[in-house]
């Protein structure tokens, strides 16, 4: 039986429309587990406001931007449930229920946030720049929020990047603090389950990231991925067409090729590439029609997607009244063990 089967939860904060490196690192990680678990993925645009409070005018794309580039990217709404947290509002009052239990050295101590802190004060070099201002009250609750989203499914599994570790950490001493102040172990222990998959760098060797204006979207057309590709660096020391290359070298094109490419394309462009026989310019246009083959069911869905608003507004909400079903259920037995009225 569905109910039976293990549960794993997951979520993005909706800034804006994902990358490729989002959709190897961490959507084919989720896309593994829907069959196996009962999944559920969350847009955590509570979270959004943690840092973005000032800028709610872009929320919205924002939320239905993420939904489509995952739907188009393989999570199926019939398999998982996919839910936007602000219309779980089951999600506050766990959230507010451990937040008296959590210590206060806790989250101030929390590496992640400390990090987004300093972002969010605009003097972290070499991160993308968010200086809307304040660290609010709402921030310094994010891994407790986090928590709430994670445990009000009983979650044993949680599927992300490792920059989600330390405040899965905190989720864990939560749980354990909850278990052993009400004598229960009502709550399992959420693991983190980390990605195989090497990190994609953006166009110009730096970490991809959409404020470093160096991504590929999803939902790129393949006129954009060219063009963004034929800008990407190569091997700096190869700079007549006459010069050997040195694909190990070539910090973007050639990990591109090892990614989306067989091993035979791979086998051909690296001695190609190192005999001098193939320019970085033609070996830029294989890579681009290469990787516009790789994502071009993924970018036909999207484009579904975007003609059809309905649909997609209906998955949100249906997925929606199922996770404030199961959440219901938890925080009913939860406010049993506190004894609450
Ligand atoms: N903090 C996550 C991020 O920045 C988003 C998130 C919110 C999340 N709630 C979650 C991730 C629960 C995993 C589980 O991407
Ligand atoms: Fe890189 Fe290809 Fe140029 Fe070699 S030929 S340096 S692998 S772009």
């Amino acid at each position: 039986m569905q109910t039976e089967k293990k549960r794993i939860m997951s979520g993005m904060r909706p800034t804006g429309k994902l990358h490729i490196g989002h959709y190897l690192g961490v959507l084919t990680n989720w896309i593994k587990f829907q069959d196996e678990y009962n999944s559920y993925f969350l847009v955590a645009d509570w979270h959004a406001l943690t840092t973005k409070y000032d800028r709610t005018a872009e929320l919205k794309q924002n939320i239905v931007d993420v939904v489509m580039d995952w739907i188009a990217s393989g999570i199926d709404p019939k398999k998982s449930v996919i839910y936007l947290q602000s219309l779980v509002p089951e999600t506050s009052e766990l959230h507010l229920l451990l937040s008296m239990i959590t210590p206060q050295n806790w989250v101030e101590r929390d590496p992640t946030l400390k990090d987004m802190i300093k972002i969010l004060r605009g003097n972290k070099e070499g991160e993308e720049q968010d200086v809307s201002g304040i660290v609010s009250y709402g921030l310094m609750g994010y891994p407790v929020l986090q928590t709430a989203d994670i445990i009000q499914f009983n979650a044993s599994l949680v599927p992300v990047g490792k920059d989600q570790l330390a405040h899965l950490e905190i989720s864990r001493d939560i749980t354990k603090r909850f278990n052993h102040i009400y004598k229960t172990d009502f709550f399992m222990e959420p693991q983190p389950k980390l990605t195989q998959i090497p990190l994609l760098k953006g166009i110009d060797g730096q970490k991809m990231g959409k404020s470093f204006n160096n991504d590929i979207k999803i939902s790129d057309t393949e006129e954009d991925t060219a063009k963004k590709l034929m800008r990407a660096i190569t091997d700096r020391s190869r700079i007549k067409r006459t010069d050997p290359g040195h694909p190990d070298q070539c910090e973007v094109v050639c990990p591109y090729y090892k990614i989306f490419a067989d091993e035979q394309t791979v086998q051909k462009q690296r001695y190609e590439c190192e005999n001098a026989i193939r320019g970085c310019a033609d070996c830029k246009r294989e890579l681009i029609e290469i990787v516009n083959d790789y994502f071009r069911t993924v970018r036909q869905k999207r484009k579904e997607l975007e003609n059809n608003p309905d649909y997609v507004h209906e998955v949100i909400k249906t997925g929606s009244d199922k996770a404030r079903e199961s959440a219901g259920k938890i925080l009913k037995q939860v406010k049993t063990i506190m004894q609450m009225y």
